[in-house]
């Protein structure tokens, strides 16, 4: 076999190289190579020892140990009661098949196995699956195995990764890559609003449409860390994987531990190309019911309606209201189940509160299904009140250590889903709700970050993490026709490892539209709009005092899975017949918003985009946000067109869109709403549109077709 081994892309190629002994070594993982343009030498031709090194100075590996040889971040930290605390790989196999890479590491000395599978697909998406196997008599305490270890070279320069909190998820910042690790990690047990287990790196003057990119994301959503380690040749390491707690995973002779499986993917096309492998990888993990995607329905959610105050009489009227701006599905929020009457108790008391619903959901479920609608209903399953039925009869089952303070958070503690009574108990009372309701779609909530997680003493991250997806994946079975939304305090819960089992994700609770563009834009990086909820809020936001006009509240949830959250019974009729035309763009749209390759770009002067579409036909929305500071609007420039073409520009407005203002119009904008603008693509491309002028906190949305 040869020493060198590469996968090819579309636009990215990675090269290894195997060593009979140790681990394989890294080449390469960047823009495409030409097949026969890898280099056959082995790269140990190109090594020198340098002064005052090892002699056996070892280059970047896949799998980087610690103790022999290695004095960097190692990929893997174990020992046996103390021992064999140093790993090096006397073998390794590889399995080559078509697009992968399979290799298998093995330490005799230690007496373990290491399993390495590396995929990379014609979207550029790499994929890399790291298995570990005790194969010794003694239990292998382990602390860290890297997810995978990844080599980026030395003009990579910052990196850009995502920091928030409640309400504000997504807000990318850059660090420069400089001479100290770079390191986030996250330990609140879920995915966290400031630890999404991922990050990009830009190369020197990379921007959004050109330029090296790389991006990684774990399949996870419990705690991770992520570093970034400067190499001794400039280049740099980065490792992801699971954080594990102090003993948190001992494994016994013959067991594994799979690390959360790492996507990947390395764009010259910038950022947006990054986004775009994202996207794919996501759309080929989520699972539809039926197997393909049904056009996303637009919800009605109860949640800033009504809040806790749940009168059945109301809530048909919200249903009928909502029926008839083409709502498609209603979801009923928390506060329905027995004594739910704040978020001060009752979670785990899973039956419909018997005050608020005498005759129980049934009536008011069938009350929305003759109206047309789906029937959807929010349930917190990981949860228990201090304040339940179900925690006086089982105090035991929430995590908790013995002899530490239980710390509540919104009032509320977890249970203990790895054990198989919780678990069986959890599926029971969820699964007689989907029977005995016509439920089609649960909001699965999960409101606080895991504190005292303890399993018989034992630390209880890990084990938590899977007992949920076991438990999702069983009522999945049992129900295949459900979709569920994962939520967590918004965003908290957005990431690979869950989307198998879910196909929405709850954005943020901020509904603000301002706030929304830079939230949404942060979690489009990693995720594609369809999976993506954006909910039409009150005119005055509830989480941040803002108003804004529905016109852009609108625009800004367009483009995502479109949702109302207001109470509609309070809107005049002038609101309500413009709501409804921007429920009836979002369903003439959908088809083509969905599932389309993505733009995101600035055009300076304030004014940020988002390009749906492809070089044929795409469509385009422009959001200003604050009042413009230059006496003339930029020009948009669309790296996406075709430049051999011609195109015609149309402004997509129907009565509920609003005028462009009148002092912001020129004959070429008076053509947007009439036959068209046509412009070269070529002029599109490098000169760019001459935008009109928009008003703070108004959007423009545009048809751009191929003539
Ligand atoms: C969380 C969710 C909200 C809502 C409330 C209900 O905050 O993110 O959308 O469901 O819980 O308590």
């Amino acid at each position: 076999m040869s020493r060198i081994l590469a996968l090819h892309g579309t636009a990215s190629s990675l090269v290894i190289e195997h060593l009979p002994q140790g681990a394989p070594l890294w080449r390469w993982w960047g823009p495409r190579l030409p097949e026969h343009g890898v280099p056959l030498h082995a790269a140990a031709e190109a090594r020198y020892v340098p002064p005052s090194s090892l002699e056996q100075e070892l280059p970047p590996s896949l799998l980087p140990t610690f103790g022999v040889g290695g004095f960097g971040q190692a990929a893997l930290l174990a020992h046996r009661h103390g021992q064999q605390f140093a790993q090096h790989f006397d073998a390794c196999a590889v399995r080559q098949e078509p697009g992968a890479l399979h290799l298998t590491l093995r330490d005799t000395v230690a007496a373990l196995q290491v399993e390495l599978s590396l995929s990379l697909d014609a979207q550029d998406v790499l994929r890399i699956d790291t298995r570990l196997v005790n194969e010794g008599h003694t239990p292998l305490a382990l602390q860290w195995l890297a997810s995978a270890t990844l080599p980026l070279p030395a003009h990579a320069r910052c990196v850009r990764s995502l920091h928030g909190q409640w309400s504000h998820e997504f807000r990318c910042h850059d660090d420069a890559l400089g001479p100290s690790t770079w390191l986030r990690q996250n330990h609140r047990g879920r995915t966290a609003h400031d630890g999404f287990p991922g990050a990009l790196v830009l190369a020197e003057g990379t921007g959004a449409h050109a330029g090296t990119a790389w991006g990684a994301q774990l399949a996870w959503s419990g705690n991770s860390r992520q570093c970034i380690e400067p190499r001794e040749d400039g280049g740099w390491l980065w490792q992801l994987g699971e954080w594990l707690a102090p003993g948190e995973l001992y494994l016994p002779p013959g067991e594994a531990y799979q690390a959360p499986p790492l996507v990947a993917a390395c764009s010259t096309q910038g950022t947006n190309g990054v986004m775009r492998a994202f996207h794919a990888a996501a759309r080929a993990t989520v699972r539809w019911p039926g197997g393909t995607m049904a056009p996303r329905p637009v919800h009605l959610n109860t949640w800033e309606a009504v809040y806790f105050n749940h009168d059945e009489a109301a809530l048909r009227e919200l249903a009928t209201e909502a029926a008839a701006l083409g709502v498609e599905r209603f979801v009923l929020d928390d506060g329905w189940f027995h004594g739910r009457r704040d978020d001060a108790r009752a979670l785990g008391d899973w039956w419909p509160d018997a005050q608020k619903y005498p005759q129980g959901l049934a009536p008011l479920a069938a009350h929305v299904q003759s109206l047309g609608l789906q029937f959807g209903l929010w349930v917190e399953p990981e949860m228990v009140s201090p304040d339940s039925e179900l925690y006086r009869a089982h105090p035991d089952w929430a995590l908790q250590l013995a002899g530490r303070p239980l710390l509540t958070a919104r009032q509320q503690l977890v249970l203990d889903l790895a054990r198989p009574e919780v678990a069986e108990h959890l599926f029971g009372r969820l699964d007689s709700l989907l029977a005995s309701l016509p439920i089609a779609y649960l909001k699965w909530d999960m409101n606080r970050d895991l504190t005292t997680a303890g399993h018989d003493g034992r630390a209880a991250y890990h084990g938590q993490v899977h007992a949920l997806y076991a438990l999702l994946a069983r009522l999945r079975e049992h129900h295949p026709g459900v979709e569920i939304e994962s939520c967590a305090s918004g965003g908290a819960r957005i990431d690979l490892g869950i989307l198998p089992h879910v196909q929405r994700f709850w954005t943020s609770d901020n509904n603000d539209a301002r706030s929304r563009v830079a939230i949404q834009r942060g979690a489009l990086q990693f995720m594609p709009p369809e999976l993506l909820g954006a909910h039409v809020g009150a005119e005055r936001s509830h989480t941040t005092g803002r108003s804004q006009a529905l016109a852009f509240r609108a625009a800004v949830a367009l483009p995502l899975h479109l949702g109302v959250e207001a109470d509609l019974r309070r809107l005049d009729a002038a609101a309500r017949a413009e709501l409804a035309g921007w429920i009836a763009l979002y369903k003439q749209l959908r088809g083509r918003l969905h599932g389309a390759p993505l733009w995101l770009g600035e055009a300076g002067d304030g004014i940020v985009w988002q390009a749906h579409g492809d070089a044929a036909s795409a469509l385009l929305f422009v959001y200003r946000l604050e009042p413009t500071a230059q006496r003339f609007s930029p020009a948009l420039r669309m790296p996406w067109v075709d430049a051999q073409h011609r195109y015609v520009l149309r402004r997509l407005c129907g009565a509920a869109q609003g005028a462009l203002p009148g002092w912001g119009r020129s004959p070429l904008h008076d053509a947007l709403d009439a036959q068209g603008a046509v412009v070269p693509g070529a002029w599109l491309r490098e000169a760019g549109f001459e935008l009109p002028r928009l008003t703070g906190e108004s959007a423009l949305l545009l048809e751009v077709n191929k003539v």
